[in-house]
């Protein structure tokens, strides 16, 4: 039979963006510690909803650690108490019988709660469509040797492709930063071939458009790869730095 644990969880509830939010208190009883914490919460939800309460409101999608839909503050960390893991593929082996767990929303100011744990985390998409993309029509893809791209400079593109877009880095962040989220993209894309041509523009556009939507700057906290569920390094704000001043200075020239 499964090992089971009783919590008293303190979770954030709002019925909408303009509502007054609460801590509301809800005890987990006889949880299973093989499931995830989003499971967790699906059994509360179900059994909040057979005795007619509204059902704790959450983001998800894949489960997998992949999409970057899921994510909430537990205990003061977004994403929860393991380093390198989404909330979705946190699990509840990881808490003890009794404990308390508090369960908040990513509070930025570019984040907007929607319900309970659900923010509007649109405005990462808003820095994406300034430029976090390449827009050449490549064609059907390309034979593998016929553009050499250096080894280094492959790895750290890809780790920089691992960001999810989750937005853990801006909810962590005392500024509600973006720049590890938007140093990832522009690293990702200017590191490789492909995403030259487009390097200045991209650099200052997606920086004007997270200015725009309310993300403060960076202040080296470091607090947002402290959180950040695929460990991107903070290195890649050094690179969004170093571009943007790179873009400045040839527009200037121009
Ligand atoms: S950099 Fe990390 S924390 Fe920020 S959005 Fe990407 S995956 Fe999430
Ligand atoms: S639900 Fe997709 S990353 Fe968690």
């Amino acid at each position: 039979m499964s090992k089971t644990i009783n919590l008293t969880l303190k979770v954030w509830r709002q019925e909408g963006p303009d509502v007054k939010g609460r801590i509301e208190t809800i005890e987990a009883k006889d949880v299973p510690v093989e499931c995830s914490f989003l499971e967790m919460l699906d059994i509360v939800n179900e059994r909040l909803t057979l005795a007619n309460k509204d059902p704790i409101a959450f983001d998800h999608d894949c489960r997998e650690g992949i999409c970057g839909m899921c994510g909430a503050v537990v205990n003061g960390r977004p994403h929860g108490p393991m380093k390198g893991t989404t909330l979705c593929q946190l699990h509840m082996r990881h808490f003890t019988d009794g404990d308390t767990v508090v369960i908040e929303p990513w509070r930025s100011r570019a984040f907007k709660i929607i319900r309970d744990l659900a923010v509007d985390r649109g405005a990462l998409d808003h820095v994406i469509q300034a430029g976090g993309y390449i827009s050449v029509n490549t064609g059907s893809a390309p034979e593998a040797n016929s553009m050499a791209v250096p080894q280094r400079n492959a790895e750290l593109a890809f780790d920089a492709a691992a960001c999810i877009g989750c937005g853990a880095c801006v909810a962590a962040c005392p500024n509600g930063s973006a720049m590890l989220f938007v140093g990832a993209k522009v690293s990702h894309l200017a590191l490789l071939p492909q995403g030259r041509p487009e390097a200045a523009r991209r650099a200052l556009s997606m920086v004007g458009k997270m200015d725009a939507l309310g993300f403060g700057n960076c202040g080296n906290h470091k607090e947002c790869e402290a959180v950040c569920p695929k460990q991107v390094s903070i290195v890649n704000i050094a690179r969004l730095n170093r571009e943007y001043l790179k873009a400045g200075l040839l527009s200037w020239e121009e």
